[in-house]
Formats: structure tokens, C-alpha cells, sequence
């Protein structure tokens, strides 16, 4: 069976003006003689333009153009049968008025119920075209808004102003309809809006080369292929400006998308334009003594060829007998003509450009066939332009060349799109996704700007960024769905239900997965595949782990997609998710974010939920922003689940983990605190075991969010009295290991040294849950604490040991967190070393870590190990610039918030560096206040010795009573957390005490002499 699909279409009403009156005075019968053969006359002129009549009223029709079959010109072919109705309805004519209503928009169309009784579309768009009728002028046709952005190139309208139409809010633009343009390509590319040509080199020069050839009588014939909108017409353009610029004339006909309803047409124009010179002003009589004159060039015209001409062109005398010839004898005649004229013409250079072969209509076909063989050897260069659609009938020409176009390349896709956008440095992501979007594709790229700008997206003040790819994606323009929906319509079967089940599957196509989903069509797939690789709508790729394929262009995918109805879709994206569950089996990890994307299309939000989870799982070693998405996304995936184990489970597991990755991305406490409740709640039914590691991430969470480190040191006692004593050794070793890191902050360096030695113990029976839930190597993170626990225990060489081990095997992570840990240690070693050249190695390297995977935790370390460098090679003004940078950068994005009060004290000792006392004083002071509140105990004893060395610098002898309290202060923390580190500086600090107090006996002993 067929199903129905989401159309874009344009949508007709016309009716019969005050039809009531017209047949007030008549009876029923009477009343159908005289409506009936007006009813007939609007179905004909919709069937003439390809529309279908959806259901005819007593008084009126409605019609569809672009459904059930997609059009590409839906709008324009309903423009011109409303056109046509008009004329057909002339004042002069019947009597009767009427008034035609346009729209356009999607519709779903039903080909099961395209019956002629209404049951074969729906949606919105049709309520809004049969309110837009009413506001129509007795005999005139109005148009919304959307149905004239398609056709405003080619129409003549008269603004109606703003109307209110009842269904949708705010107000409609509306336009009444007058009249057609005479598109040439003059008028298509108006120079003031024109955008720069761009590339294109290759295919100008032989387009010049063919002309000058053709001057030489050797014309050439030049067929331009290429998908619609890569620039044939414009590169015509730009080559019909060179030629005339070069004084040869040049003469465009086009053919038209409803070339079958007004055949020859083209032949027509170019007949008049090309060969007679006719120009549009001349009447009957003028035109016709052009024709004599013209045919008398070649010898005594034939009377029966004038009479043929003047028939065909529309100029014949009024009361002239028709032509006695058979068509097919007329046509073969004027054919002849075509020929011998071609053929006079040799001495002179011209140029016909033939544009959109693909829409010629068989009889101009011939025409064109003729023209192009009789220009052999003259100097009339015909240049033809196509879709790849078109099959060229006379390609085996000796004098014919083509030319495929194809996508412009990325570079210039992008300055194409900045040229539209404008340059503003802040879009350039922006442009980067149109470029990428449209796939090279010139008129896709101008579309999609279009539209976007349409949406106001450019305007002062609106968040592009906010939408980002999503509004892009909301903004794929009607037209460009029109274009692509036509060529996918003519698909045949198999190969529609194909590709409709390849959009499903995505742009990347594993063969397999596709016959997992085809299995009814398992006979006729290769002949299928065959077909749409051969259509260029999907390409084979090299077959490496099974053969597979694109999609040529991403915007093919899309159409296809979007065109297929909800219902249809949901049960095919779940037999794609259980097809990937098998065919990338050995990839899981990597391809579950995929296949979760496929099981919630398929409603199936469990089994997406445990697919999302994995992916969080994956990704959240090396990107935690992604990661705490993901499992954001696994608890909206599970929020109207009934409960069970497994989403109990999976909840838990949400919740911690977007704790535990939270302190990476700058999430505060108070941010997490309802997933760590929900998730507490949760894991004392689930797994009692699973609230030690909840609580342990509520401690990291809380210290990392500014709150005090012996807050941390309390969850995990918490945590570990929550164990039973000896039965869990694994899990011991994880909260040592975290207990480990919280009293390192808490400045208890021997406590945080035993918790690191007992961690180290026991390491290798943490358990695979316990690993995954911390989501970086265990044995990285305990290693790393303990070089830098005895950086600060004074025992610099066990501290590079352990560094230098660390640094070997965080090689092999991936993890840029723990590498960058593992050379941060070693700044930290450097600084105690005094060692500049060490410190700044490794700060180089923690530098090229953020400046490869982003992120302003990596960002904050890179710029503290800088001014670190600095530091220690005494260059204090960029140490302090630098120091200033990273507080400033914790401060605002509120991550590394654990650190601030270290770099204060940092950039408390660079003031001083500097001299500047009285800065250095003041952010010493507020390192001290700090750290006081998050219990940071080695910062807070650096900065009272900074605090106290600075007044002594200031204002000496004046603050010794002051230094000297604030010295037992740091001698007591020094005593307290065992960071002998400090020992040195506080002593010499401190013997200053000493020296001023010396000097101070002096001066009070001179003074007590001078008594
Ligand atoms: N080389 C180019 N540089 C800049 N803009 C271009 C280039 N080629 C095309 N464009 C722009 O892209 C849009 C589409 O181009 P054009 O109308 O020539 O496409 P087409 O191939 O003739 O499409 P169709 O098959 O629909 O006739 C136009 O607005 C044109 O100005
Ligand atoms: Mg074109």
C-alpha cells in the first residue's frame, strides 16, 4: 500500500461571484446548465497546469498544485491557471465572475483518498486558502504572502495590504495577482542584488573558448549540466554580459516547468526574437512585413511558409483562412525555415542561450534539435542549459561540448554566505553551518540566508546562536523542499521506498542495515540501489567494514525525511535502531548516541534512555559538556516512564552523574542538589551501595561549588561509615582515593598522604561500575594527588618519581584532564625547585591541552600554569596579568572554583614581586578570608606570610606587631597541615621581624643616649 506524505504545495480556491443571485430565479436543472459549464471551465484550466481538483462546490472548485505528485513550480503553475480561469471569465465572456484565492504551504496528501471528494489532503494551508478567496476583487486573484515569495521573481502584483485571517494570529500580507514577467536572464539576476560570482574559472574559459571559435565558423554548441541551483543560468549570465560586452548579440529563450501546457512556446520566442526581430511593441502588421523582409533574404518566399509563419506567431490577418497542411507537415516546414535561416546567418557571430532544457516540451525538442545540428560550421554558438535529469537527444554532435557543473567548494560556498549575511565576525559560525548545509549548492546557500533573515534571525539583538543548528534546520525553505521533492516524486519503485528508508537511517547508509529494514524488497534492492546511485541521489562509499552509502546531498535526506508522514516513520526508525544494535555491535559505545536517536524517533524512550546512558558513559571522559547532555537527555527520555528496576536505575545513574562531571562544566551545588536528592531517594530502593557514591559526589560538588573542603572530608567519612568494615575493599579504595583529594584541600597533608597510600593498596579491586561512574582512570587521579601531595610534604624527589610514572601512563589516556594534571604537577614541582625553565615546559604543554579540547576547566589550569612560569622566572608583571586572567575566567564561568583561593595567594606574591604592596596586602587579605571559609588551609598560609612580608615592605618597623601575629598564625597552620614547604619562606619572612626589631634597639638606645 501507498502512504501518504507531507507535501509542499500551493492550494486554489476559486468560486463564483454572488453565484446565489446568478441563480435565484432559477430551478435546480437550470441552475446546473447554467454553473455547470463554468465549473468545467476552472477544472480545465487547473488539469492544463497540472493541478488536481480536489472537490468541486456548487458555486466554486478547489485545487492543489503539488500534491499528491510534488511540483517543483507549484506556486507559478497555479498563478497561471488562476490566470488562465481569468481570461477564460473576461468580463466580455459568460457573464458570470469569479475570484481565485492562493496559498501556500505543506500539506499531507493521501493518494489512498485522492478520490475528487476531498479526502485526499489536509492541513492547515488548505483552511487558510479557502479564507484568502473572500478578500479576492469580483474577477481577481489574490495570493498570501508565502505563495508570493516563490513566485515574486516571475509575477506582477498589486500589494492588498493586511488582512486578518481566521485561524492563524497576527496579520497576513496579501497580493492580488495581475500578471506575469517576461523572465530572461536580464531580469532574473538584477545587478543590484546580485551577489559576487565566485570560482567557476574552468568553465568560463571554455565557454570563451567556444565563442571564439564560433567567430572563427567553427560554432561550437555548449550544454551546461548540473542539479538545480548550482549556477548554470548565472554562469550563462555572466557569459551573455562578456559576449555583449564584445558587441555580439545574444538572444535567450527558456523553457518553462509548464512547458507541456503551452507548447513551443520557446520555439515561439525565439522565432520572434532571434530570427524575425520582433519586438514586443510591433502589432499584427509590423511583425508580418518584418517576416517578408527577413524571408526574402533567402530568395522569393514561399506564400504557404508565410502563411505558415504568420499562423504560428500569432500575426496572421484577421479572417485569413487557416492552414491547409497537416500538423505534422507544418511542423516539418517550419523546421526547414528554422534551418535555412540558421544557415543564412553564417557570417555574422550570435549567441542563443536556451535555458532549463529539462522542462522543453517535445515539440520544441525537435526545434532545438534542428537548430543545433544546422549550426554546424556557422557563427550562431547556442549555449543550452539542463538538470542532470534531462536525457540529451543530440549529444553524439561532432560541434557539441558539455559541461557538468558541479557544487561550489566549501571556501567559496562560505564567501558566498558571508557576502549575504554580512561580515560580522560573530557569525561566522553561522556561516560555516549554512555553507555546510547547503551543501555547496549557490541557491540552497541564498535560500537558507533568505529565510533566515526572513525569521529576523540578523536582526539587533536576536540570539541566532540560541537556536543555532535547530532554527537553520526550521528554516529549509520551501523551495528548496519543492526542487528536490520533484526529482524524488519521479522516482519509480523500488527505489522511493528506498530512499525514504534511507533518509531514515541517516546520511550514512551501512548496506546492512538497509536489508535488515527491506527485507519484502530483498529481491528487487541492488536493482533499487542501482537506480538512486545512478539518479546521483546517493553515492556508493569505499567499503570498508561492509558496503554502504550517502546521500549525495544532505538536503536529499532531509526532503525525503520530512516528506514522509509521523506515523510512518516511528516504526521504521525502530527496526533501524535494532538493525544497528546488531550491525555495529563491535562499536557500541561509539554509535549508541545514534541508535538512542533512532529508539526515541520509534517512541521506544526505555530502550533510547539505556542507549543515551551509554553514550553519556562514552563521551564523559573527554567531554564532559556533552556528557552531562546526554544524561540530561536519558532523564527526559524516562520522564513519563512507569517505574521499574531499570529506570530506577537509570535515574540514579543520571543523577550522579551529572553531578559527578558537573564540576568540570562549572554546575554549582545548588545547580545538581534535586538530582542528587532524586537520585538518593531512588538508590535506597535500588542499591544501597549506591548512595556512598552519591554522597561522595556531593562532596566534590560542594567543595568545587566554594564550599569548604572539610565539608568534603565529611561526606566521605559519611561514606565510609556507610560501608560495612572490611567487606567492600574496592569501594574503600574509591573513597580513599577521593578522601585523598579532600583533605589535600583542606591543606591535611598527612591524613591526605595516608588516604592515597591505602587508595594506592587497593586499587586494583575497584570494581567496572566504580571506574565508570568516576569516569577517569582512578589510578591517574591518586597518582597525580600524591606528586603533588609530596610537592607540598617537601619531598621533591618521591614527588617527581611519582610524576614521571604519572606522566608515562597518562599518555595513553585520553583523557586531557588527567594529562593536564599530570604536567601541572610538575609546574608545581618547578615552583618549589625555583626551576624556570622546567616550569615552563610544562606549562606549554597544559597550554597546547586547552587550546585542543576547549573547555574553561582546562582553560583556567593553562592560565594559571602560565603566570606560574612567569613567577618563578621573575617576570611578575605578566605572572600577575595572567593570574588575573584565570581568577577572572573562575569567577565568571564558576569552575575550578576550588582553586581560587590559590591563585589569590599567587597573585598576591606577584604584587609583591612587583612592589606593590598595598595590593599585595589587600589580596592577601582576601585569600585569607577565603580559604578561612572553604577551609583551603595551605593558600590561607601562604597569604599570611605575603600579608605580613608586604606590611613589613610598606611600612616596616609600624606593622611589626601586626606581621608578627599574623606569622604565629602561619606557623601554626604550617604545624597543622605538615606543608614543611612553607617553613623556609616563613622563617626568612620572619627574621626581618628580628632584623627591624634589632634596629629598633639600636634607635632606642641612640635615642636614650641622645637623652
Ligand atoms: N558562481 C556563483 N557565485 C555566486 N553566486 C552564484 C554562483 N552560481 C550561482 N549563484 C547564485 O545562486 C543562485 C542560483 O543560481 P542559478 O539560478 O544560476 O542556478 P541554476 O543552476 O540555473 O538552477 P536551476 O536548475 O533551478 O535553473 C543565483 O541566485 C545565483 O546568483
Ligand atoms: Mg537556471
Amino acid at each position: 500500500m501507498t502512504w501518504g506524505e507531507l507535501k509542499q504545495a500551493t492550494v486554489l480556491f476559486a468560486d463564483i461571484v454572488s453565484s446565489t443571485e446568478q441563480i435565484a430565479d432559477l430551478d435546480a436543472e437550470q441552475a446546473m446548465d447554467r454553473l455547470g459549464p463554468a465549473l468545467a471551465r476552472m477544472c480545465a484550466s487547473i488539469e492544463k497546469f497540472d493541478g488536481t481538483v480536489i472537490r468541486t462546490l456548487g458555486d466554486g472548485v478547489m485545487a492543489i498544485f503539488g500534491a499528491p505528485r510534488a511540483l517543483e513550480g507549484h506556486a507559478l503553475l497555479a498563478c497561471e491557471a488562476a490566470l488562465d480561469m481569468q481570461r477564460a471569465f473576461a468580463p466580455e465572456g459568460q457573464g458570470l465572475r469569479i475570484r481565485v484565492g492562493l496559498h501556500s504551504g505543506q500539506v499531507a496528501s493521501d493518494p489512498q483518498n485522492a478520490d475528487g471528494k476531498g479526502g485526499g489532503a489536509h492541513g492547515l494551508t488548505i483552511h487558510l486558502a479557502s479564507r484568502v478567496v473572500g478578500l479576492a476583487d469580483p474577477g481577481g486573484i489574490c495570493m498570501t504572502e508565502s505563495c508570493y515569495a516563490l513566485v515574486r521573481t516571475l509575477c506582477e502584483v498589486q500589494p492588498m495590504g493586511q488582512h486578518v485571517l481566521k485561524g492563524i494570529s497576527g496579520q497576513s500580507a496579501i497580493y492580488a495577482l495581475t500578471g506575469f514577467r517576461m523572465a530572461s536572464s536580464d531580469q532574473h539576476f538584477h545587478p543590484a542584488s546580485l551577489t559576487p560570482f565566485l570560482g567557476r574559472d574552468r568553465e568560463s574559459d571554455l565557454l570563451k573558448q567556444a565563442l571564439l571559435a564560433t567567430e572563427l565558423g567553427q560554432a561550437r554548441v555548449v550544454g551546461i549540466s548540473g542539479e538545480p541551483g548550482a549556477g548554470k543560468s548565472r554562469l550563462c549570465h555572466e557569459f551573455v554580459q562578456w559576449c555583449r560586452a564584445r558587441q555580439v548579440p545574444v538572444f535567450e529563450v527558456r523553457a518553462q516547468p509548464y512547458g507541456h501546457a503551452t507548447p513551443l512556446q520557446p520555439g515561439l520566442s525565439l522565432l520572434r526574437t532571434f530570427f524575425f526581430r520582433i519586438p514586443p511593441a510591433d502589432d499584427a502588421a509590423a511583425a508580418r512585413s518584418r517576416i517578408v523582409e527577413r524571408m526574402a533574404e533567402l530568395g522569393p518566399p514561399a506564400e504557404a511558409d508565410l502563411a505558415l509563419l504568420y499562423e504560428f506567431l500569432g500575426v496572421a490577418e484577421a479572417g485569413s483562412a487557416p492552414s491547409a497542411l497537416s500538423p505534422k507537415a507544418r511542423h516539418a516546414r517550419l523546421l526547414n525555415v528554422v534551418r535555412e535561416l540558421v544557415k543564412h546567418d553564417a557570417a555574422t557571430t550570435s549567441v542563443i542561450l536556451i535555458e532549463d532544457l529539462h522542462w522543453l516540451d517535445e515539440a520544441s525538442e525537435e526545434f532545438v534539435a534542428t537548430l543545433v545540428e544546422a549550426a554546424a560550421g556557422t557563427q550562431t554558438m547556442v549555449v543550452l542549459n539542463f538538470r542532470p535529469s534531462y536525457r540529451l537527444p543530440w549529444a553524439q554532435f561532432e560541434n557539441f561540448e558539455k559541461i557538468d557543473l558541479g557544487q561550489l567548494n566549501l571556501k567559496e560556498t562560505e564567501h558566498l554566505v558571508r557576502t549575504l549575511i554580512g561580515p560580522r565576525a560573530e557569525l561566522q559560525d553561522i556561516c560555516e553551518l549554512v555553507a555546510a548545509r547547503s551543501g555547496g549548492n549557490p541557491f540552497f546557500a541564498e535560500e537558507l540566508v533568505r529565510s533566515l533573515v526572513d525569521r529576523g534571525y540578523f536582526l539587533e539583538g536576536s540570539d541566532l546562536r540560541a537556536g543555532g543548528l535547530e532554527a537553520i534546520e526550521r528554516a529549509l525553505p520551501a523551495t528548496v523542499q519543492a526542487v528536490i521533492g520533484a526529482r524524488l516524486d519521479r522516482l519509480g519503485e523500488p527505489e522511493k521506498t528506498l530512499l525514504q528508508m534511507c533518509a531514515i537511517i541517516g546520511k550514512e547508509i551501512p548496506l546492512a542495515v538497509l536489508e535488515h529494514m527491506a527485507s519484502p524488497l530483498a529481491k528487487v534492492i541492488e536493482k533499487g540501489l542501482d537506480g538512486l546511485c545512478h539518479a546521483e541521489l546517493i553515492l556508493p562509499q569505499p567499503a570498508v567494514g561492509g558496503r554502504r552509502f550517502t546521500f549525495r546531498h544532505p538536503l536529499i535526506q532531509e526532503v525525503a525525511y520530512s516528506a514522509q508522514l509521523k506515523v510512518r516513520r516511528g516504526p521504521l526508525h525502530g527496526a533501524v535502531a535494532v538493525a544497528m544494535e546488531v550491525y555495529y555491535r563491535d562499536q557500541l559505545d561509539e554509535y549508541a548516541g545514534l541508535i538512542a536517536y533512532h529508539y526515541e524517533s520509534a517512541g521506544q524512550f526505555l530502550d533510547a534512555a539505556s542507549h543515551a546512558a551509554r553514550a553519556a558513559q562514552w563521551v564523559g571522559s573527554t567531554n564532559s559538556a556533552l556528557a552531562i547532555k546526554h544524561w540530561h537527555k536519558v532523564r527526559a527520555l524516562l520522564q513519563e516512564q512507569p517505574r521499574s528496576a531499570r529506570t530506577d536505575n537509570l535515574r540514579v545513574r543520571a543523577g550522579g552523574q551529572i553531578c559527578v562531571l558537573g564540576w568540570r562544566e562549572g554546575l554549582t551545588l545548588q545547580e545538581v542538589q534535586p538530582f542528587i536528592d532524586e537520585a538518593m531517594e531512588l538508590a535506597g530502593e535500588v542499591d544501597g551501595r549506591l548512595i556512598q557514591l552519591l554522597v561522595m559526589a556531593e562532596g566534590r560538588m560542594l567543595q568545587a561549588s566554594g564550599g569548604p573542603a572539610d565539608g568534603y572530608v565529611e561526606r566521605l567519612q559519611k561514606a565510609q561509615s556507610l560501608m560495612e568494615p572490611g567487606a567492600d575493599a574496592g569501594r574503600a579504595a574509591m573513597i580513599n582515593a577521593a578522601l585523598s583529594q579532600a583533605y589535600a584541600w583542606a591543606g591535611m597533608l598527612e591524613q591526605a598522604l595516608a588516604a592515597n597510600t591505602c587508595a594506592l593498596a587497593d586499587m586494583g579491586k575497584i570494581d567496572r561500575f566504580d571506574r565508570e561512574w568516576i569516569g577517569f582512570s582512578v589510578e591517574h587521579w591518586v597518582m597525580g594527588m600524591r606528586g603533588r601531595l609530596l610537592t607540598r610534604l617537601g619531598r621533591l624527589n618521591e614527588a617527581e618519581q611519582c610524576l614521571k610514572e604519572l606522566l608515562v601512563m597518562a599518555q595513553s589516556s585520553n583523557d586531557p584532564v588527567i594529562l593536564q594534571f599530570a604536567h601541572f604537577g610538575y609546574v608545581d614541582l618547578a615552583s618549589c625547585r625555583q626551576d624556570a625553565a622546567l616550569a615552563q615546559r610544562h606549562s606549554a604543554r597544559v597550554a597546547e591541552i586547552a587550546e585542543k579540547h576547549e573547555g574553561p576547566y582546562l582553560r583556567v589550569f593553562a592560565l594559571s600554569c602560565r603566570a606560574m612560569a612567569a613567577s618563578i622566572a621573575g617576570d611578575f608583571g605578566t605572572a600577575v596579568r595572567t593570574f588575573s586572567e584565570a581568577l577572572a575566567l573562575v569567577r565568571s564561568s564558576r569552575v575550578a572554583m576550588e582553586f581560587e583561593t590559590e591563585i589569590l595567594a599567587s597573585l598576591a606574591e606577584c604584587h609583591r614581586g612587583l612592589g606593590n604592596f598595598e595590593q599585595a596586602q589587600d589580596v592577601a587579605s582576601e585569600a585569607i578570608e577565603i580559604s578561612r571559609q572553604r577551609s583551603t588551609r595551605l593558600p590561607e598560609c601562604r597569604a599570611l606570610i605575603t600579608r605580613a612580608g608586604a606590611m613589613l615592605d610598606a611600612r616596616g618597623l609600624a606593622s611589626a606587631t601586626q606581621a608578627r601575629a599574623l606569622f604565629t598564625e602561619a606557623e601554626a597552620l604550617v604545624r597543622m597541615t605538615g606543608a614543611t614547604i612553607y617553613e623556609g619562606t616563613l622563617l626568612r619572612e620572619r627574621s626581618r621581624l628580628t632584623m627591624f626589631t634589632d634596629r629598633r634597639d639600636q634607635i632606642d638606645i641612640g635615642a636614650g643616649q641622645a637623652v
